[in-house]
């Protein structure tokens, strides 16, 4: 079982602790606004994990659910073998540097001028979303994923492998290694991998491309992720 740190608790990292604690992982999860903000959401993935183990109180030994504790997000980096950052864009410059040198690290941010302000580099296209936290974590594993399934169909739309039209979701990366690792998470957690290719590629599954969103299947999405174009 891995240690997952979670960057960001608002709607897709609440739901990637849930799916990581109901999986056996180890859950250590951060805000912006503190340890003791997140009470209640710990509160509810020890259950969870509890409930997974069939016991109460999360891995015990010989368990397979997970526990859960809120941090610091300097923590949560440090914790994480596998690390999550899920906060809005523009947060991606606090993202602590050095715990993160050679860990996978997920990338879900997309980018919403409304929200994020504007970004030259992502206006012009000559960068992605997780290019750009690449650049800021360049020790890192950056792997793009999440970024394109809406927070309650990351629990309401899992399905077991081989599961008639499962859904599938998107990897993007330049390491080979962190997306085989993210892989087997996603595949873990309900859904088939199609894989873009390097984080360069991470655009075909941006905001307001064909694949961004909607329930596709891996044949579906592939064909998506063709279809996209760019500017
Ligand atoms: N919502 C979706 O369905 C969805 C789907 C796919 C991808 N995404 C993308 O995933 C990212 C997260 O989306 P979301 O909907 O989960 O956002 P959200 O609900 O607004 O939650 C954002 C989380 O990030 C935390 N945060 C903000 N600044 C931080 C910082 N500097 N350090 C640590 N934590 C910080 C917030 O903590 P506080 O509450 O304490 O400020 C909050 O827990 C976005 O880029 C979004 O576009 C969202």
């Amino acid at each position: 079982m891995t240690t997952i740190g979670i960057i960001g608790a608002g709607h897709i990292g609440s739901q990637l602790a849930r799916l990581a604690v109901q999986h056996g992982h180890d859950v250590v999860i951060a805000n912006s606004r503190g340890p003791e903000t997140l009470t209640d959401l710990v509160d509810e993935l020890r259950a969870l994990g509890g409930a997974a183990t069939g016991t109460t109180g999360g891995s015990a030994a010989g368990s397979t659910g997970g526990s859960a504790r809120a941090a610091t997000r300097d923590e949560a980096a440090a914790a994480g073998e596998i690390v999550v950052v899920t906060t809005p864009l523009a947060a991606i410059e606090t993202i602590p540097v050095e715990p993160l040198v050679g860990k996978v690290v997920i990338d879900t941010n997309n980018y919403y001028p409304g929200r994020d302000g504007d970004i030259p580099a992502l206006d012009d296209e000559t960068t992605t979303t997780a290019e750009l936290l690449q650049d800021h974590l360049p020790g890192a594993r950056v792997v793009k994923a999440f970024n394109h399934i809406g927070a309650a169909d990351l629990t309401g739309h899992a399905t077991p492998a081989g599961t008639p039209g499962r859904r599938a979701l998107v990897v993007a990366g330049d390491d080979a290694e962190a997306k085989r690792v993210v892989t087997e998470l996603i595949d873990a957690f309900g859904f088939d991998v199609v894989d873009a290719g390097p984080l360069a590629e991470g655009w075909r599954i941006q905001r307001d491309t064909p694949g961004y969103g909607p329930r596709f299947t891996a044949e579906e999405l592939r064909a998506k992720l063709a279809e996209a174009t760019r500017g």
